[in-house]
């Protein structure tokens, strides 16, 4: 049975159970504390934990997960995979137990001809939690499952949540027996390669808090609700009912690896270590194919580092099997064909796609040919300082990966290669340290915190909070909560700056790109102005606030009153960066798509993906199509559309960014310009004013940025270009038109006039040079020139005067030189030595100490010329008297 079809079938059966199908979300997790979707239940959190109405008492998904904790067991076994699809069914508060576990059993057991799975109910084994009696009776009563094939297991296996705080509960597994020739008899708690669990039936129904292992956390409450949550690993049904050895091998994976194999000249199934390497890149490939599909794209830190880690050892495994050109287009192409098929926006989004993973393999490729010989350094540095248990050190992997890019499980992998151990250990504390000052960065530049807790107290005491941005400018509402450096307090007095929570807002949270609100909070008797606006947790709007005057307490019925003037700005800026989005498309064509966003009143930035820079006529035509497009007025529409339909429509959707089932679509000129959106927008094109594009330039490897300037601020920025060419054309006395050649030609008579000056300097100190040569005074019988030359335009003019005074007394004649001056007001002394004179034991390096020291400076140099210099202008003379007493007691005079 394909995959498509196991699919269709769980979709099909739950729908007839009375279940809303709800599409896959994105990969990126819209839950804070995961960076992906873990389980097919993260959408579901909100409903699950009571913080949101569901709107539906049931539902059924196949989600996309990613999940790396096991990420060094993939090829390895039969079922890990770092990408998988979770099928999944979900109760809230509606059916229980009974239920789920009638479900899951009818559909594993049921006919093939009837739509189900055709799983043998002899093969069937289940676990419970330990003390969980009644799922045992149930499983009993509704399948007739004989006692010994129910197993119980504790906290470890037989316990479900996330990895973080939220939901969770006791759960019951289902196990597929394949056979005898697959390990040990006795179920799963003894094999569970042989016994391969495909199913999991939570019975979710505690808030659990301080999640700190599978088995170590905290059960804090009863949820509202007991909930139903499942997970089918799709994969895992594949590969048994398709009769193949591990998920590797379903028909959504398998074509990759049997293209990885032909790359690399090998067969699959003929060597054990290149299988694992196979599956490696199979599994990678998915994976980084449907986090960049998501919007994932490859950084240092957080998710970007998961991806940039699964294309990296894909590569890498690709490189180890002999394979060391560029892989990764060619690869990844074979997985979009067979995923496109559940996923069709992976082929209206390919190119973007396609490119970030291309840019990033070549990225790699140059780091690895850089760090490798780093790396090799490194390590044969390691072996010289100790030859029995070579260890390199964690400072020296951190500088691999902080200035080289080189990842650390690759140092590790190179490093055990070639016998050498790595510090992990201590690589890691210097990770931990800079994330640390990374974080501590963070905080302090939001003044907000790290810890979330006081925020989900409100959340959990009050609920969302009414967010009115979209609908008024001012609005009454209540103090829910004070928090005080992150505490909560019951009021604040004049001077500080605190968090507010509010019942209901009309201010705009940072979000989308769009830049928080400015305005003030009043009340009786005092004010506060409002300086940053967040949403730290879903659906909770905090503003950051200065009380000016009174105090502001819990309880206070206020006025929030958005700046008008600010949210016109703010409107204009953000419909400014839909029109030169949709502008830069225009121009550069579809795959201009835009990676990130900023505006704020007045101004805007776009980040797109794209290679090299704009040449200065596709800069200009941009700006042209954009202000067209503001004089076209054209209409600005906003409404609110399921997510399918949204993306049927072609709408462009903000990568990264979480989207419910219903989504706000912003059209400018209809489909000229669509995009997912939940800023606030100018109602007409035309309200944009000018858009003045202000920068160009480069954001990482395959990505630029634009910079424009908005509204009145492009006005006023071509207003000051204009000033500034008025006054310098009236400086030039010159036509505005002119100024350029004016500018031109000055530059050119510039360039004249030095030459000329550097011509007549040389022949000056030509001429010096013959009365210098002439006064030479005789000390021991070498001909000493000691001259103060003056103020000289830089040392080096004093020395090329040393030198032809040097010439005119002739290398044959035992002679030095030695001239001091002042160089833009600092004393300097170069001398120079003949032939002859070093021949009779004069060094230039020791005439320049003597006179260095007496300006109160240093220098040095070779023998035969040395220049150095001092900061006593007064003691130029003495410095002179230095040398010559120093010629003296060479020559013994
Ligand atoms: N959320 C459960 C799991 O992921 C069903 O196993």
């Amino acid at each position: 049975m394909e995959t498509a079809e196991i699919r269709r079938r769980w979709l099909r059966y739950f729908e007839q159970q009375g279940h809303t199908v709800v599409p896959s979300a994105s990969l990126v997790s819209p839950d804070p504390a995961l960076l992906f979707t873990v389980a097919g239940m993260v959408p579901f959190i909100p409903y699950l934990t009571g913080q949101q109405i569901p709107p539906y008492p049931r539902a059924t998904s196949v989600q996309k997960c990613v999940r790396t904790l096991d990420i060094d067991e993939v090829g390895k076994t039969t079922r890990h995979g770092t990408f998988f699809q979770m099928n999944g069914n979900f109760s809230f508060g509606d059916y229980f137990k009974e239920g789920a576990i009638g479900y899951a059993w009818e559909l594993v057991t049921g006919s093939q001809d009837d739509g189900g799975y055709g799983f043998d109910p002899d093969t069937i084994w289940v676990t419970v939690y330990e003390d969980d009696d009644e799922a045992e009776q149930l499983w009993r009563k509704v399948a007739g499952l004989p006692g010994e094939r129910i197993q119980r297991r504790g906290r470890k296996d037989n316990y479900w949540h996330t990895g973080a705080a939220g939901p969770g509960g006791p759960c019951s597994e289902i196990y597929v027996d394949r056979g005898p020739q697959h390990g040990r008899e006795g179920g799963p708690v003894v094999d569970e390669d042989r016994y391969l669990e495909i199913w999991n039936l939570v019975f979710m129904q505690y808030q659990l808090a301080d999640v700190r292992s599978k088995e170590d956390f905290a059960i804090v409450s009863e949820l509202p609700a007991k909930n139903i949550d499942t997970g089918m690993g799709l994969e895992r049904v594949a590969y048994l009912l398709q009769g193949v050895d591990n998920l590797y091998e379903i028909d959504e994976v398998a074509p990759v690896l049997r293209r990885a194999a032909e790359l690399a000249g090998a067969r699959y199934g003929a060597d054990p270590a290149a299988d694992v390497r196979l599956r490696v890149v199979a599994d990678h490939v998915r994976a980084g194919l449907m986090l960049v599909g998501d919007g994932v794209t490859p950084t240092n830190e957080g998710g970007g580092y998961v991806l940039r880690r699964l294309l990296r050892r894909a590569v890498r495994a690709m490189r180890l099997l002999g394979v060391g050109e560029p892989v990764l287009p060619e690869l990844l192409t074979v997985s979009r064909d067979v995923m496109s098929r559940s996923y069709p926006e992976l082929l209206t989004d390919w190119e973007r796609i396609a490119s970030v993973v291309a840019a990033e393999e070549e990225v790699f490729l140059r780091t690895l040919s850089a760090g490798t010989t780093i790396l090799d350094v490194a390590v044969r540095e390691a072996k010289e300082e100790r030859a029995q248990h070579p260890r390199l050190s964690g400072e020296r992997a951190f500088q691999l990966h902080d200035t080289y890019g080189f990842p650390i499980d690759l140092t590790l992998e190179m490093a055990a290669e070639q016998g050498v151990e790595v510090d992990a250990d201590g690589f890691r504390e210097l990770m931990r340290a800079q994330k640390e000052r990374a974080r501590a960065d963070a905080v302090a530049k939001r003044g907000g915190r790290a810890d979330t807790s006081a925020y989900r107290d409100l959340l959990t005491e009050h609920g969302l909070t009414e967010w009115l941005a979209h609908t008024t400018l001012s609005t009454e509402s209540t103090v829910l909560g004070v928090l005080d450096g992150g505490a909560p307090v019951p009021a604040a007095g004049a001077g500080r700056v605190v968090e507010v929570v509010l019942d209901r807002t009309p201010f705009y949270a940072e979000s989308g790109g769009q830049d928080a609100d400015a305005g003030a909070i009043t009340w009786d008797g005092g004010r506060a102005e409002v300086l940053d606006v967040q949403r730290p947790l879903k659906g909770l709007v905090v503003h950051q606030a200065r009380v000016l005057e009174g105090e502001l307490a819990t309880g206070e019925r206020v006025l929030a009153q958005v700046d008008p003037d600010w949210r016109r700005d703010a409107r204009q800026a953000h419909s400014g960066t839909h029109v030169v989005h949709a502008a830069l498309r225009e121009v550069l064509g579809p795959q201009a798509l835009q990676s990130g966003s900023f505006n704020r009143p007045g101004y805007l930035r776009l980040d797109f993906s794209w290679k090299g820079a704009l040449a200065p006529q596709q800069r200009s035509d941009v700006e042209d199509v954009a202000n067209r497009a503001v004089r076209d007025d054209l209409p600005v529409d906003v409404r609110e559309m399921p997510l399918e339909q949204a993306r049927a429509e072609g709408a462009l959707a903000l990568f990264g960014e979480t989207y419910g089932e219903r989504v706000r679509v912003v059209d400018i000129g209809g489909p000229w310009s669509r995009e997912l959106c939940g800023g606030t927008h100018v109602s007409s094109s035309a309200q944009i004013g000018p858009l003045v594009v202000t920068g160009e330039s480069s954001v990482g490897a395959s990505a630029r940025r634009i910079e424009a300037a908005v509204g009145m601020d492009g006005f006023r920025y071509l207003a000051r270009e204009r000033d500034l060419v008025q006054q310098v054309s009236g400086l030039l006395k010159v036509q505005r038109d002119d100024v350029v050649d004016r500018v031109g030609q000055l530059l050119a008579q510039l360039r004249e006039a030095d030459r000329e000056l550097a011509a007549l300097r040389t022949a000056q100190v030509l001429a010096r040079a013959a009365s210098l040569a002439a006064s030479a005074e005789d000390v021991g019988g070498v001909a000493l020139v000691a001259a103060d030359a003056g103020p000289v335009a830089s040392a080096d003019d004093l020395r090329a005067l040393a030198l032809d005074v040097r010439g005119r007394l002739g290398d044959s004649r035992p002679a030095a030189v030695a001239l001091v001056g002042v160089a833009r007001e600092r004393p300097v002394v170069v001398v120079a030595t003949t032939a002859a004179g070093r021949g009779a034991g004069v060094r230039a390096g020791a005439l320049v100490r003597a006179a260095a020291q007496a300006l109160g400076g240093g220098g040095g140099g070779k023998d035969d010329v040395a220049q150095g210099g001092g900061s006593d202008a007064t003691a130029l003379p003495a410095a002179l008297q230095a040398v010559r007493a120093a010629v003296a007691a060479t020559t013994g005079s």
